[in-house]
């Protein structure tokens, strides 16, 4: 099996300002996961690199750069799963740790529940020795700019098409196949801006931000959370390809289903089992690249592909 990876940093209405930070973070995301899977690495731990990549990158919302909940404070959720035997680990409501994705890995490893939140994650984390940081630490003059822009309207749901959204969702995310043909997937976010303090969305639930499964494929998903979550996006796509969908296919028909449904935007990025590549998004924008028989392709707008 020749390895592939695809990576996203996140689907809405993202800014033209912000546009080219975000192509330059998805390239650095895809590489340094890339090199991993070129060393024999494992696909896990090839997502797991990506993600940290674009959890150090202010231009996501994700890690360092995380929007901010009606409190001001960053709250921030992880999942990975490996589709080899479909373990899974995830956290939610991490405020003080910079790479939640790594400590959803450790709990795929090294833990016998498959999702830890607050301060049972932060016990977790530091058991395993994660260094806490200064919540504010984590916090961008963007994320600040997000909240504010928010609390002149508070509504929710302004992310349907055309709608601006502030830069306020856009979660990150990575699917690899490795040289053995394993799987897996790993989504990390700050989750919407303005968001109620506890409000935890699609990315750490299984099925909704992220599903990974060997005879199928992987999904990472993008957008608004509470529609991402009642859709079951991830494991909707992965349904599709069951029944016998094209990875491109499978990824366009649920994405714009639930759009159709729920009137609001979300992006995904699937791996069939055998490396097809599918990628979409309802949102204005969502950037994402991609490793495959040593090329790396990327984009960001509607039908744009560039290579490096
Ligand atoms: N998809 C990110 C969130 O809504 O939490």
């Amino acid at each position: 099996m020749h390895p592939v990876i695809i990576v996203h940093g996140g689907a809405g209405d993202i800014p033209d300002s912000r546009v080219q930070g975000k192509l330059d973070g998805v390239k650095a995301a895809v590489l340094t996961g890339n090199k991993i899977l070129q060393q024999g690495g494992s696909a896990l731990d090839a997502v797991e690199a990506a993600v940290i990549s674009m959890e150090n990158d202010e231009y996501f919302n994700a890690g360092y750069g995380s929007v901010l909940n009606l409190c001001g404070e960053v709250e921030m959720e992880a999942s990975i799963m490996c589709g080899k035997n479909l373990d899974v680990g995830a956290v939610t409501l991490i405020k003080e740790f910079e790479h939640p994705i790594s400590i959803a890995h450790k709990v795929l490893t090294d833990s016998p529940h498959s999702l830890l939140g607050g301060e049972g994650a932060k016990l977790f984390a530091i058991q395993k020795g994660f260094a806490t940081v200064p919540p504010d630490s984590l916090i961008s003059d963007n994320a600040k700019h997000a909240l504010e822009e928010f609390l002149k309207h508070r509504e929710f749901g302004r992310t349907e098409i055309g709608v601006k959204d502030e830069g306020g969702v856009g979660t990150v995310g990575a699917v690899a196949i490795d040289s053995k043909g394993n799987v897996a997937v790993a989504t990390s976010t700050g989750g919407m801006s303005g968001k109620a303090v506890g409000r935890i969305g699609d990315t750490p639930q299984i099925g909704s931000g992220t599903y990974a499964d060997n005879h199928i494929g992987g999904v990472s998903t993008t957008g608004h959370g509470e529609s991402i979550l009642k859709y079951c996006l991830a494991h909707s796509i992965i349904k599709l390809i069951e029944r016998g969908s094209t990875a491109k296919n499978a990824t366009e028909v649920a994405v714009n289903a639930m759009t159709s449904r729920l009137n609001n935007t979300a992006g995904a990025i699937t791996l069939s089992a055998t490396g097809d590549v599918g990628i979409n998004f309802s949102s204005k924008r969502m950037a994402w690249a991609f490793i495959k028989e040593a090329k790396l392709l990327y984009g960001i707008e509607r039908d744009q592909i560039f290579e490096a």
